[in-house]
C-alpha cells in the first residue's frame, strides 16, 4: 500500500458512508465578513525567485559585485585580457567595473542564471555602461549563442566614447534556447571599461523595459490575490544585521542599489547556491507596483533590529533602534507621502506620483522571545502615534504551537498589534487534523495573518515532487477552516511562492519554473479555487447541526456575495471513497444551474512537472439541482467548488 495512504489511513478509511450525507446551508444568516485581503501571496527571494526568476534580467552578476567578481563570466579568445577594478572608497554602492584590454579580437561571455532562456522571434534589449579608456575606437558586438555555441541573434553597438555612458542596442533572437549565453566581442586595439551589462526580453509583464517575467506575473494575477507580502521571509532578517534587507538600498537608480549576498546562498549545505545574490533590480518600488498591478494590498515586512535567530543572536541594542524605526516611517512616506516629501518625491521620480495606498506593515518576520517583543513595542509606540491608519503585523515565531508560540501570543496580546502572523510548515496530516484550529480562538483583539503555510509531504528526487496532490488536498481541508473563521482570520498566504527547478533551496513551493516556462502546482490550484471563489460573507454549512471539519473525512465552507448573486461552497473529501452529498440551501433563492469545479488525482502522490504540467488540473462542469437542493457525488480525495447563482 502507498506510504502516504498508510499514514493517513485513519482519516481516509473513516469516509465509507453509503447513504447520502445531509448538509444544510443557512444563507440568510452570515456569520462573518470576509476581508478583501483574505487570500494573498507571500513573495520571498528564495529559490531564485527574484534574480533568475521574476526579475527578467538575463545577465548574472551584471555589475561584477558578487563575492567572486568574475562569477558568471568567462573570457573568450587570447588577444586580450579582463581585469576587475574596485573603487570602493569613492563608489561604495557599485564599486566594481571591468577593464577589457584588447589587441585583436577578444570576448567576454555571461552564462546567465543556469543559462538564459530566449525565444525565437522575440526582441532583446542589451545595455552596457561603458567608456573607451584608451586606444582607437573599437568595434563592439553582442551575440546570443545557443548550447552548441551557434550565434542566434546579435547586433553591433554604436561607437563607445571616452565618457561613461549607457549604450543600448536591440536585436531579434532567431532560435528558442533554454540555456543560451551572451557574448560581447571587442575588435580593435584599445581599452574599454564596462559595468551594468544587461540583457532583457522586450516581452516583459506590461512590456515594461527592465521589467518582470510575463508568464510568472500572469500566474500571480490569475490568483487574484488580496495582498502581496514582500520581501519575505527570513530574507528580511538577514544572516546578520549587516546583510538584513534594507528597503532604501533597493529603490532609485539601479546602479546605486547595492548588491548583497542572498541569505539563501549558503543556508543549506545540501542546496548551496554560491551564485545567489540580490541585485535589487526587483526592489521596493517594483514590489509596490506589482501589488498595484495585481489589484492587491501591498504588505511590506521590515527588519525589527534583529538578525535571523536560527543563524545568529545578533540584535541592535534597544537604545539604537531609532534608525530602524525611522526606516519604517520613511517607508510609509515613500508609499503614501506627497510629492513634496523627501521619500514621496523619490517615488514620483521613479514614475509613480500617486500614492501606493499602503495600509499594512509587518514588523519583524519570524522572531521570538523577549528580544522581539521589546523591539516590536518600540516600533508600535511610534508608529501608532504617527500613523494610526497603518495596521501593524507582529509575529509568533516559526512554530504553530508549543511554549514559544504561547509565550508570543501572551506577550502580543498586551500590545496593540492589529494582526498576528502565524506560520505552519507541517505534515499533511497536521492540516487534516487542524481544520478546527480557529473555531475556538479568542474573538477579541488581534486578528490572524496565516502568513506562511504549506503541507510538507515526503521528499522525493524530482524538484516539483513535494507538491503532491495529497499535500494540496490537506491544505484545502485546512483552508475551509480559515474561511469559516474569516471573522478573525483576515489574511492567509501559502509559502514560498516561486522556485527555479534547477536552483531551489526550499520546497514545496507554489509555482515552479525553468528559464522558459512555468507550471502551477496542485497547491496553486487549491489556492486559486479558494481565492477566485470567495464571497463577501461567510455563511454556515452544517451537518447534524455541526461544522464540517474532518468528521468522516469531510470538510466544507460556504460564502455568499449577494451583490454578485453568487453563493460558493467548498467541499473536500479526504477519504479514499466517494461520498453522496445532499445539499439544502435555506434563506436565499438558489438557482438550478450550478458551476462545479473539481480538483482530483487518483494517485495521492501525483504532482505536476515542467514536462507534465496538468497531471492535477481543475475540471469545470455543470450540475443541475432543484431549487434550494442539490445532490452530488463528491469524489474520493477531491476538492469540489460550487458556484450557485442566487437571486439578488
Ligand atoms: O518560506 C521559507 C522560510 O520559512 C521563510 O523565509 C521563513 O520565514 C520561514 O522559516
Amino acid at each position: 500500500m502507498h506510504n502516504i495512504l498508510k499514514l493517513s489511513l485513519a482519516l481516509l478509511l473513516a469516509g465509507t458512508t453509503a447513504h447520502a450525507q445531509q448538509l444544510t446551508i443557512e444563507a440568510g444568516k452570515p456569520t462573518a465578513t470576509i476581508q478583501p485581503t483574505m487570500w494573498g501571496i507571500f513573495f520571498e527571494d528564495i529559490n531564485f525567485a527574484a534574480d533568475g526568476g521574476l526579475y527578467a534580467e538575463l545577465v548574472k552578476n551584471r555589475s561584477f559585485e558578487f563575492l567572486h567578481p568574475m562569477m558568471g563570466w568567462k573570457t573568450s579568445g587570447k588577444e586580450g585580457s579582463m581585469l576587475i577594478e574596485n573603487r570602493y572608497q569613492t563608489h561604495p554602492e557599485n564599486p566594481r567595473f571591468a577593464t577589457i584590454r584588447v589587441n585583436g579580437s577578444f570576448g567576454i561571455v555571461n552564462e546567465g542564471f543556469r543559462g538564459m532562456g530566449v525565444r525565437q522571434g522575440e526582441q532583446y534589449d542589451f545595455s552596457m555602461l561603458a567608456r573607451q579608456a584608451d586606444g582607437a575606437p573599437m568595434r563592439v558586438s553582442v551575440y546570443l549563442v545557443n548550447e552548441k555555441n551557434e550565434k542566434i541573434g546579435g547586433a553591433t553597438l554604436n561607437k563607445i566614447g571616452y565618457d561613461w555612458k549607457t549604450h543600448r542596442v536591440t536585436f531579434i533572437c532567431s532560435q528558442t534556447a533554454e540555456k543560451a549565453k551572451l557574448e560581447i566581442l571587442f575588435d580593435g586595439n584599445g581599452v574599454i571599461q564596462a559595468d551594468m551589462i544587461s540583457l532583457f526580453p522586450q516581452q516583459t509583464w506590461k512590456e515594461r523595459p527592465g521589467g518582470l517575467r510575463k508568464d510568472l506575473v500572469q500566474k500571480l494575477a490569475d490568483l487574484k490575490p488580496g495582498f502581496v507580502r514582500f520581501p519575505g521571509g527570513c530574507i528580511v532578517e538577514g544572516k546578520d544585521l549587516a546583510n538584513r534587507y534594507q528597503w532604501k538600498t533597493t529603490v532609485g537608480d539601479l546602479q546605486q542599489r547595492k548588491v548583497i549576498m542572498n541569505r539563501w546562498n549558503v543556508e543549506f549545505a545540501h542546496r548551496n547556491a554560491p551564485d545567489y545574490f540580490q541585485s535589487f533590480g526587483l526592489g521596493f518600488y517594483e514590489y509596490f507596483q506589482l501589488a498595484e498591478d495585481l489589484g492587491a494590498a501591498p504588505l511590506p515586512i521590515l527588519n525589527c533590529g534583529m538578525a535571523c535567530q536560527f543563524n545568529s543572536s545578533e540584535v541592535v541594542p534597544l537604545d539604537e533602534l531609532d534608525p530602524y524605526i525611522q526606516d519604517a516611517l520613511d517607508l510609509i512616506e515613500f508609499a503614501n507621502g506627497g510629492e513634496n516629501t523627501k521619500w514621496g518625491k523619490l517615488r514620483a521620480e521613479m514614475g509613480h506620483p500617486a500614492p501606493f495606498g499602503l495600509k499594512h506593515l509587518g514588523i519583524g518576520n519570524e522572531q521570538w522571545d523577549r528580544q522581539y517583543f521589546e523591539r516590536y513595542q518600540q516600533f508600535e509606540k511610534i508608529l501608532k502615534e504617527k500613523h494610526p491608519e497603518i495596521l501593524l503585523i507582529s509575529g509568533t515565531g516559526p512554530y504553530s504551537d508549543g511554549k514559544m508560540f504561547d509565550d508570543a501570543w501572551a506577550a502580543l496580546r498586551k500590545t496593540k498589534a492589529d494582526l498576528v502572523d502565524e506560520h505552519y510548515y507541517k505534515h499533511p496530516d497536521w492540516f487534516l487534523r487542524n481544520a478546527k484550529r480557529y473555531d475556538t480562538y479568542d474573538r477579541e483583539g488581534a486578528k490572524i495573518f496565516a502568513g506562511e503555510y504549506a503541507a510538507h509531504d515526503k521528499e522525493q528526487p524530482a524538484a516539483e515532487s513535494r507538491n503532491s496532490w495529497f499535500s494540496a488536498l490537506a491544505e484545502a481541508c485546512f483552508m475551509t477552516g480559515l474561511e469559516r473563521n474569516a471573522d478573525i482570520v483576515h489574511m492567509a498566504s501559502y509559502a514560498p511562492l516561486l522556485a527555479h527547478v534547477e536552483a531551489w533551496q526550499w520546497r514545496p513551493d507554489l509555482i515552479w519554473f525553468n528559464n522558459l516556462t512555468s507550471i502551477c502546482t496542485p497547491n496553486y490550484y487549491v489556492q486559486q479555487l479558494f481565492s477566485n471563489n470567495t464571497g463577501k460573507q461567510v455563511i454556515s454549512i452544517l451537518q447534524d447541526g455541526k461544522v464540517i471539519a474532518g468528521e468522516d473525512s469531510l470538510y466544507a465552507s460556504a460564502t455568499i456575495d449577494r451583490e454578485a448573486g453568487k453563493l460558493f461552497v467548498k467541499l473536500v473529501n479526504s477519504a479514499a471513497q466517494p461520498k453522496k452529498i445532499d445539499l439544502r440551501i435555506k434563506g436565499v433563492s438558489a438557482q438550478q444551474e450550478v458551476i462545479s469545479t473539481t480538483l482530483h488525482a487518483a494517485d495521492l502522490m501525483a504532482y505536476n512537472t515542467i514536462q507534465e504540467p496538468q497531471k492535477v488540473y481543475p475540471e469545470k462542469g455543470m450540475l443541475t439541482g432543484k431549487r434550494g437542493e442539490l445532490s452530488l457525488e463528491l469524489g474520493a480525495a477531491t476538492l469540489q467548488v460550487l458556484e450557485i447563482p442566487v437571486k439578488r
